[in-house]
């Protein structure tokens, strides 16, 4: 599976793409990465990326044409584009499923207030959100997002540590502990010492509905607590 990233800031992206999981990845060809420094593509000697908002407001705008010139570039047209945006439809593992699925994808990090619409109208498949609160870097978000879809490649993860963790059965996931049996007077729960497999997956269960009740009750179809 290969990332295309258009980025102004590309310095941003490289220590995730260096990190131990996803540098393994590359390095067994399961993951191809490129990026893309979209002021290469810009057309005049400044190297101009951004202007003002059209109608007024605050902040800058990336300007069309260099934007363009670097999704032509890699065949953004053909190709699955993604637009990581505050103003975008949320993010969730279901997504990330669904794009684990394609070949290719290209992301368009933004900056400022966003990028001109017109490149959105023409080259954007999906615009993504990872969340109710704004970032300043659309690089970091695309991280987010290239991150939760890596993982689920063939070959990236063992697939039965994909299966117990939060949200692949619709709950958070049960807590987890390890030695030593007793840290600072608090003790393992028994079950798990027992060796009784069918208990442990009991206690597991009613651990994660509990917790998601807790601090997730709307998973549950449930009303906020408070
Ligand atoms: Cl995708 N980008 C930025 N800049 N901020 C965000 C976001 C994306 N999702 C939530 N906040």
């Amino acid at each position: 599976m290969k990332f295309t990233v258009l980025s102004l800031f590309p310095e941003i992206l490289d220590g995730f793409f260096q990190s131990s999981l996803m540098k393994k990845a590359v390095e067994r060809g399961l993951i191809d990465v490129q990026f893309v420094n979209i002021r290469d593509y810009a057309q005049d000697k400044h190297k101009t990326c951004d202007d003002i908002p059209y109608g007024g407001g605050a902040g800058m705008v990336l300007k069309p044409e260099p934007l363009a010139a670097a999704l032509d570039a890699v065949g953004a047209g053909q190709k699955r584009t993604l637009y990581p945006t505050p103003s975008g439809r949320l993010f969730n593992q279901a997504t990330a499923t669904e794009l684990a699925r394609e070949e290719e994808i290209i992301f368009i990090c933004g900056r400022y207030e966003g990028i001109d619409q017109r490149i959105i109208d023409e080259y954007v498949d999906d615009e993504i959100s990872i969340g109710d609160y704004v970032l300043s870097s659309g690089e970091i978000a695309s991280l987010v997002i290239i991150d939760a879809v890596y993982r689920l490649r063939e070959g990236v993860i063992k697939a039965h540590s994909l299966e117990e963790e939060s949200f692949s059965n619709g709950l958070l996931e049960y807590p987890q502990y390890t030695r030593p049996e007793v840290f600072r007077d608090r003790k393992v729960p028994e079950v798990l010492l027992s060796g009784h497999h069918k208990n442990i997956e009991v206690w597991r269960r009613q651990q994660s509905v509990e917790k998601t009740k807790r601090l997730r009750p709307d998973l549950l179809g449930l009303p906020a607590s408070d």
